[in-house]
């Protein structure tokens, strides 16, 4: 079986894991601070403060910026629904505005019309890897006073006209869960330049906490181990080539999928360095799920993501919170996740490619 996802983890992960764990020290201390300092480095801003994972870093980000019941935050339907939930944490409403059906990204076109005087803040997601298209979507948050936060959970190390993912906004969430391009275990960051931000995100993540047993706001227990951080120093140090790996692997099915017909291959923004948390294609003529159950059956993974938009997860049907998205629902029908991930050897690559070209002359009648 070849994969969808594979977390890579070498003897030097294990052997720091051993140390924290040697050490006494296996919660919250020196390592979560290194890897927190290190991560803010790498992504080029002041601050980083981890969290248990992603979702809670996005939960901390939104508290954080003050948003609360009654306020509105823009968002796309077509992401994780984490993204969406955590604004639900916090009473806000997600306001869901369609996407671009290249990039499956939030469609800056559209934004101004879902502005309203209730709109606080606008949360792009950077899908599989690619960022948003952050220039006019930054234009549009300085026009109206908005906060931009982004969900960066996919994109480590994804850089837009040259700067990484994680530094546009006012503040940005990452997540290291085990299918993501670098993993704790479970984890996340949020990284911001805004001092003030970091420290009420850091006291919100230990109950309120300025100073041990000082509690002057509500907070939460969504502290990163120590355990968890030593395997983050090691796979931060690892992700250049992770992502090397990823771009490399994608051209190749880039180069193959563009010759056989039925399959669309993901297609990449100028001046954008696409990490390839997914690589991502569409599969014409509602033949997707059936091009999913023939690749599954013969031994590769695929993915979905994602099978409905957010709005239409009944969660939010309950709640009565709508959207009217067509090219996100089309999306959700026709996306088709292929391996794309690190430990990908040349042999599975070619195996990937030789399925697909049965897929094309199975479903589509084409011939090479
Ligand atoms: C776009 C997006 N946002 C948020 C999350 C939540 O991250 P986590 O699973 O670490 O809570 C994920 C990942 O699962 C994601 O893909």
């Amino acid at each position: 079986m070849i994969p969808i996802a594979q977390p890579l983890i070498s003897d030097e992960e294990i052997d720091e894991v051993v140390k924290v764990l040697k050490s006494g020290f296996i919660a919250q201390g020196p390592k979560v601070a290194e890897f927190e300092e290190k991560f803010a480095e790498y992504i080029g801003v002041d601050y980083a403060v981890a969290t248990t994972s992603g979702t809670t870093a996005l939960h901390l980000a939104l508290m954080a910026l003050g948003i609360e019941k009654g306020d509105e935050v823009i968002t796309t339907p077509f992401s994780f629904a984490a993204t969406a939930n955590s604004i639900l944490f916090i009473g806000a409403k997600p306001v869901f505005v369609d996407i671009d059906p290249e990039t499956y990204n939030l469609d800056p076109d559209k934004i101004n019309n879902a502005i309203t005087d209730k709109t606080k803040a606008i949360m792009p997601v950077h899908l599989y890897g690619q960022p948003a298209d952050m220039d006019p979507i930054r234009k549009i948050g300085e026009e109206n006073e908005l906060w931009i936060i982004e969900d960066a959970a996919q994109a480590h190390g994804a850089q837009y006209h040259g700067q990484m993912a994680g530094s546009f906004g006012e503040i940005a969430c990452f997540s290291f869960y085990p299918t993501k391009n670098m993993t704790t275990g479970e984890g996340g960051m949020i990284t911001t330049d805004n001092e003030e931000l970091a420290e009420t995100a850091r006291m919100l993540r230990s109950h309120g906490e300025g100073e041990r047993y000082n509690h002057t706001i509500l907070g939460y227990n969504f502290r990163m181990t120590d355990i968890a951080a030593a395997i983050g120093l090691v796979q931060l140090k690892r992700l250049d080539k992770f992502t090397k790996s990823r771009i490399e692997n994608a051209e190749y099915l880039t180069t193959h999928i563009d010759t056989i017909g039925g399959i669309k291959s993901p297609f990449v923004m100028d001046q954008v360095k696409h990490v390839f948390h997914q690589y991502t294609v569409r599969v014409e003529n509602g033949k997707r799920d059936d091009v999913k159950d023939f690749l599954g059956g013969l031994g590769v993974g695929t993915g979905v993501h994602y099978p409905r938009t957010i709005y239409s997860q009944k969660l939010y049907q309950d709640m009565g919170i709508v959207g009217n998205c067509p090219q996100a629902e089309k999306a959700a029908s026709e996306v088709l996740s292929l391996p794309v991930h690190p430990g990908l050897s040349v042999e599975d690559l070619a195996e990937i490619v030789n399925l697909l070209e049965e897929v094309s002359e199975k479903f589509f009648n084409k011939e090479n």
